[in-house]
């Protein structure tokens, strides 16, 4: 239809947990309950500029690695930033995170980043730092349909 808005999905794993976290996150999005609402997920190395500039809203999820978001990120950002500046003032975002211990570096890194790009944080991020605990995947999943949901519904 063409009046569904368009929500993005970038994530970058590499041992796989943040792909856990992509998975719920992306299930909670394409819950039975939304409709019109059109669901792109991308891994980091493949979203392009292209896909920020389709989106109505987006999702990022990243492990910490070395005190910062993945390099597949950055990579992700550095491609696509002076493309969308200025054109996704406002956009609605939210943040997920798998950290061995920490997780602070990767929040703020990405956080100055979009920041840069004039975008909104509207839900806080879902971090899951130390031992993965699945249980905290319903987390995940409610932050994809709150996403969802908000753009439906028209509150973001
Ligand atoms: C190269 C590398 C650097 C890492 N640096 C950090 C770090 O700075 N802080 C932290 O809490 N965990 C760090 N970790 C742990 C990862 O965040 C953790 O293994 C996470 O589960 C990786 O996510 P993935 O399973 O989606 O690849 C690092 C892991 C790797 C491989």
């Amino acid at each position: 239809m063409s009046d569904n808005k368009h929500l993005l999905i970038v994530y970058h794993s590499q041992s796989g947990t943040t792909s856990q976290m992509a998975d719920a996150v992306i299930r909670g999005a394409q819950s039975p309950d939304i409709g019109n609402v059109e669901v792109r997920t991308r891994t980091a190395l493949e979203a392009t500029a292209e896909d920020l500039l389709w989106c109505d809203a987006f999702i990022l999820g990243t492990p910490e690695n070395f005190g910062y978001m993945s390099g597949a990120m950055k990579y992700f950002l550095d491609r696509s930033f002076y493309d969308c500046v200025d054109k996704i003032d406002g956009r609605p975002y939210a943040l997920f995170v798998r950290a061995g211990n920490d997780g602070a570096g990767a929040i703020t890194s990405l956080q100055r980043i979009l920041k840069g790009l004039s975008v909104r944080e509207v839900q806080e991020p879902v971090l899951i730092a130390g031992e993965f605990d699945a249980a905290r995947l319903i987390e995940c999943e409610g932050l994809g349909m709150t996403m969802a949901a908000g753009l439906e519904a028209g509150v973001f």
